[in-house]
């Protein structure tokens, strides 16, 4: 828990404004993604959603898969308490959707579709671009079904089963070019490496990857740091909850930046450097 309260505090001292930003790429996610508060009509469909899985209370089998995966409170599990802790909140659902808006990837590839909430984000901002998500609790991954047809999201394909399992299918179902991926499950250092690992032969120069929760544990951030350090990586943006990796060649000072919204720093408009 300190060492939680360490990171965040450090985090939260290091990083930067879009004001104190000098590469063009990362002032342009400041600007258009970490800043840009804008709702969209889907946010409001999507949170309907949740708002209905938070009413249910059907129990579900949950398959222990990997860290995070159970909260230790057994292999049942409500469907409104999945609602209400594995999901990712609205805040980083829109920012999900406004990258899949903004970058406009044709291929994206989810690791742990959970209820479906972050895939309907991923989904909604490009009703052409093809999103794979995989879920290894068959149970969740049909309540997520039902929710992808009940919303008529018809550019979702979702693959039940481990990881490890289904990576190769999912890969060969985004045309082996993966665009964007989100890496949002088992939250260990080993197996968050061996997924990167495994992905890199499909990135290409404009491939973004979004990797949650990297301070969740120390094996996470360790895990995070081995990736970002991966000389593949021109670019990282650690936004504490996120971290995204770019492929693309950028400004080598500003290779890792740490960036967070001006409306936590109002103060910090570059005046200073
Ligand atoms: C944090 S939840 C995903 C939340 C979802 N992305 C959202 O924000 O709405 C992680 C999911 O990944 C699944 N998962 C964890 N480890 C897995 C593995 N090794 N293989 C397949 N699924 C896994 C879990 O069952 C869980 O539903």
């Amino acid at each position: 828990m300190l060492d939680r309260i360490k990171a965040a505090l450090g985090y939260y001292w290091q990083a930067k404004t879009l004001y104190q930003i000098h590469s063009p790429r990362a002032f342009e996610f400041a600007q258009q993604l970490v800043d840009d508060d804008r709702d969209f009509y889907v946010f409001g469909q999507i949170e309907t959603y949740r708002a209905l899985l938070k009413s249910r209370t059907e129990i579900l089998e949950i398959k222990d898969l990997g860290a995070g995966s159970t909260t230790g409170a057994g292999n049942k599990r409500a469907i409104n308490e999945i609602a209400q802790s594995a999901l990712s909140p609205r805040k980083w659902g829109k920012l999900l959707f406004k990258l899949a808006a903004h970058y406009k990837p044709k291929t994206i590839l989810e690791f742990g579709t959970s209820l479906g909430v972050s895939t309907m984000y991923l989904a909604a901002a490009d009703s052409n671009a093809r999103v794979v998500t995989m879920e290894g609790s068959p149970e969740i991954a049909q309540v997520a079904r039902e929710g992808f047809a009940r919303y008529e999201y018809s550019n979702i394909t979702s693959l039940i089963g481990s990881f490890d399992d289904r990576l190769e299918e999912a890969i060969a179902a985004c045309d082996k070019r993966l665009d964007l991926v989100y890496i949002d499950g088992d939250h260990r250092e080993e197996p968050t490496i061996r997924y990167f690992e495994r992905i890199k032969p499909y990135l290409h120069d404009d491939s973004i990857v979004i990797f949650d929760d990297v301070y969740w544990s120390s094996g996470m951030t360790a895990a995070w740091e081995r990736i970002k350090s991966d000389p593949q990586v021109r670019l990282s943006i650690d936004l504490y909850k996120y971290g995204v990796i770019f492929m693309t060649p950028d400004l080598l000072e500003e290779k890792h930046l740490k960036i967070v919204s001006s409306h936590w720093k109002p103060w910090a408009q570059g005046l200073f450097g």
